[in-house]
């Protein structure tokens, strides 16, 4: 019975189709759902050929690496007909029969059109074959055991087109297509059971991606200002929203692929994720920036010193920052937030630029601050620009975002 549920079949071998085989229409259309799917980015090394894979993903169950996805036959897909292409990505299945795991997002690509699967292997398929073996993974005893992932995909997998909404806008209905499916929002903005299955009653209560906090993009989300169709729109586009914060950590890679995907899709997803968050009771436009520079420097002397060193030249209302209509601090939601994980993050590792060098940029810390230093800093900042309480358990916050940040 085991075996039965969990065996597939191998699926036979073809002869890598000739790149111009694929009409340059239909490649350009998979280019541009690869550029909101984010393909590249887990599919390429630090440094590595685009496609070649060998991207570590750091999991709670271990590092995975990707695999080589250009066509060539010895090392990539060369060998996979659209069959073994629509099976991995819908099914989690490799051609050879081995289960796939949940790292590559196939619970969201499940829900990817026919059309627009040919398309993905149309554009992967005319790419430049590069021969390129990716490193071994090393998964906790026993999950490097393949076959127990039909386990997990009769528990996660959910296959089948998504509904249409018809009381929603065609707009509405393209973002919830795009989100759910190519671009697996949820899958880092959820939050995971025991096993690393999206929890579906709380979609998009957020979760954790690479060591960072994945705000909730629900009711619950916790910037200041609400988040508006525009301000996503521009946010996701160009990698910062001056009404909130930058796209940082993991979010990084995501805005610059979506700087590069084509504008009215960008603008779908603004409008579906936006009616995710709708809801939400929040403060309105005019309310003044919280700023209680005395009261935190009464609560926390320490942090107060560290931020006037360390940070005040960049977030202080004075800075020239500020002055070039950056957004102050108490409009970024990782200080908001319930987790301070982001917040930690970004003190640590810093922000680079997500799209093209253009924009924010704020040095890594890592180096520089203690765990303790870091909490007081952070415990300041939170008290002086939000109206939230303390963050529980700051210090030992910091350490664990530091072990998970280093490589
Ligand atoms: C979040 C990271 C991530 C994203 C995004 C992602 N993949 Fe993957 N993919 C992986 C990992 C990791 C594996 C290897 C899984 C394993 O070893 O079980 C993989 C495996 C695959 C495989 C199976 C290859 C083989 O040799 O078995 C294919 C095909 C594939 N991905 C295609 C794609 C395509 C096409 C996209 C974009 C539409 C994509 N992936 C996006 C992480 C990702
Ligand atoms: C690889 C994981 C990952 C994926 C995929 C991802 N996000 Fe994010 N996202 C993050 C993280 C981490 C942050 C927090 C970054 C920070 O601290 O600034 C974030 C932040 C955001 C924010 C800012 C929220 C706020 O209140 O500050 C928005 C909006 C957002 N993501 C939307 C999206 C949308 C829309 C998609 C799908 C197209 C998406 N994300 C896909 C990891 C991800
Ligand atoms: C060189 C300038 C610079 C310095 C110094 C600096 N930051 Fe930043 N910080 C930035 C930029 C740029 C952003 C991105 C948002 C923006 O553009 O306003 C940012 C964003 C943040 C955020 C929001 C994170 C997010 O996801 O958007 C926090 C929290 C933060 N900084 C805390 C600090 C703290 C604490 C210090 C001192 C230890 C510090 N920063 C020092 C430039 C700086």
């Amino acid at each position: 019975m085991a075996l039965a549920l969990t065996w597939r079949p191998a699926i036979a071998p073809i002869q890598p189709p000739p790149a111009n085989s694929f009409s340059p229409t239909i490649v350009a259309r998979g280019a541009a759902l690869a550029q909101i799917a984010d393909c590249m980015v887990c599919h390429t090394a630090p440094n590595g050929r685009p496609f070649a894979g060998g991207r570590p993903l750091k999991t709670p169950f271990g590092t995975l690496y990707s695999t080589n996805i250009t066509p060539d036959p010895a090392t990539g897909i060369g060998h996979w007909s659209f069959a073994a292409f629509e099976r991995a990505m819908r099914q989690g299945v490799s051609r050879t029969g081995a289960h796939l795991y949940p790292a590559l997002p196939y619970e969201h690509f499940t829900h990817v059109s026919d059309q627009d699967l040919g398309a993905l292997y149309a554009f992967l398929m005319s790419r430049r074959p590069v021969a390129a073996i990716a490193p071994a993974n090393r998964l906790i005893f026993p999950l490097g055991f393949r076959p127990m992932l039909a386990g997990w995909n009769l528990l996660f997998l959910h296959q089948g087109p998504l509904t249409i909404d018809p009381s929603e806008s065609a707009e509405w209905n393209r973002g919830a297509y795009l989100a759910e499916g190519l671009g697996h929002c949820a899958a880092c903005h959820s939050p995971r059971n025991l096993l690393g299955g999206e929890e579906r009653s709380h979609l998009y209560a957020g979760g954790v991606a690479e060591g960072w906090r994945a705000p909730a993009l629900d009711q619950s989300n916790p910037a200041k200002q609400r988040w508006t169709p525009e301000a996503l729109y521009t946010f996701l586009r160009t990698g910062i929203s001056p009404d909130h914060s930058a796209a940082a950590g993991p979010m990084g890679p995501v805005v610059e692929s979506l700087s590069h995907a084509p504008d009215a899709d960008v603008r779908a997803i603004a409008t579906y994720i936006a009616s995710k968050m709708a809801e939400r009771a929040s403060s309105s436009p005019s309310v003044p920036p919280t700023n209680k520079p005395y009261g935190a420097r009464q609560a926390y002397p320490i942090g107060a010193t560290l931020f006037a060193g360390a940070c005040a030249g960049c977030h202080d209302t004075g800075a020239p920052m500020a002055g070039q209509g950056r957004p102050l601090l108490s409009l970024a939601s990782d200080l908001s937030d319930t987790d301070p994980t982001s917040a930690i993050q970004a003190v640590l590792r810093g922000i680079e630029p997500p799209v093209a060098d253009r924009g924010p940029n704020m040095p890594p810390f890592s180096d520089n601050l203690t765990d303790e230093q870091v909490a007081a800093t952070l415990a300041y900042a939170r008290a002086r620009f939000t109206n939230q309480p303390p963050w529980p358990h700051l210090d030992r916050m910091v350490a664990k975002a530091r072990k998970e940040s280093q490589p």
